[in-house]
């Protein structure tokens, strides 16, 4: 682990246990929330309290600000922190409120690291419907290699990744946690060249109304205004023909279309395994 990320799982750590009491990190957390639920249909999400098959991924979890915003319109969601201390308390809450193991759980790893753990290779790992990240992108190495790893964990063609973050915000050496900021903050211009670079399409950002107040241990505030930005996933190259041969269908007025014995697959016929 880089001397920077093990700054931030110490950081983050020793965060933990008072990271769901101070009030001005609650209003943060509900701002940030009422944001996410105000844009599920941006998000590929069903407003309805019965979610049908919805998977999503909560990386950079904390104590689960984000699953608690979603977990309604999920059937499940797989969560992922660098913080053990994070870990523990998002899964203590979620067992707490009723929440089973299957629906949603936490663990301890960093998808952006060298090696990623085996265990997070494993296939409920993958094609997740919609990934959030909460707060957590000014925090990391490296956002670009972030947006392409969050990126391969999507469902191709639907897969909807939303970051929620700050605008570009001042310096101040010495201030508390400046050794677990990277970036500090991000423009909308920026942003979208990292997530085409990692290979996401129809990119929006949005700037929320209200800025966040965020207050140090000394309890001086300081002003960050927020956004909200998301990205889909584009499609395989397998599902880009299944297109372009779907809209030579359409412009020849079906003169194409497939013959009811045909189609159980072919040579043009995307692989479901296809990535
Ligand atoms: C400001 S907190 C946000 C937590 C939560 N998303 C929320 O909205 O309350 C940032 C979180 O990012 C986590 N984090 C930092 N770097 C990480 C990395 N490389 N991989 C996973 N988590 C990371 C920290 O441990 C911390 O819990």
């Amino acid at each position: 682990m880089s001397v920077f990320t093990e700054a931030n799982r110490k950081a983050f750590d020793d965060l933990a246990s008072s990271y769901d009491s101070k009030p001005w990190q609650i209003t943060l957390s509900n701002q940030v929330a009422s944001a996410l639920r105000a844009r599920k249909p941006q998000l590929g999400l069903r407003a309805t309290a019965e979610p049908a098959h919805v998977r999503l991924l909560d990386y950079a979890s904390g104590t689960g600000a984000v699953t608690r915003a979603l977990g309604e319109s999920v059937s499940c969601v797989r969560a992922i922190d660098i913080s053990a201390n994070m870990v523990a308390r998002y899964n203590a809450a979620a067992r707490e409120a009723g929440v089973s193991e299957e629906q949603a759980f936490a663990v301890e790893g960093d998808l952006f690291a060298a090696e990623v753990a085996e265990a997070l290779t494993a296939p409920q790992w993958y094609n997740f419907d919609v990934a959030v990240v909460a707060l957590g992108f000014h925090h990391f190495e490296d956002p670009a290699l972030a947006v392409k790893r969050l990126a391969e964990r999507l469902v191709a063609a639907t897969g909807v990744l939303a970051v929620v973050d700050f605008l570009p915000f001042e310096h101040e050496p010495g201030a508390q946690m400046q050794e677990t900021i990277r970036q500090h903050g991000f423009t909308s211009a920026g942003l979208e060249r990292v997530f085409k670079a990692g290979g996401l399409e129809d990119f929006k950002f949005e700037v929320l109304s209200e800025p966040a107040v965020l207050e140090d241990r000394e309890g001086r505030k300081k002003e960050r205004r927020v956004f909200i930005a998301t990205g889909r996933k584009a499609p395989t190259v397998w599902g880009k023909l299944a297109g372009w041969v779907g809209g030579l269908q359409d412009g020849v007025g079906g003169q194409m279309a497939m013959r009811p014995d045909q189609s159980g697959g072919g040579m043009f016929m995307p692989r479901k395994d296809a990535s």
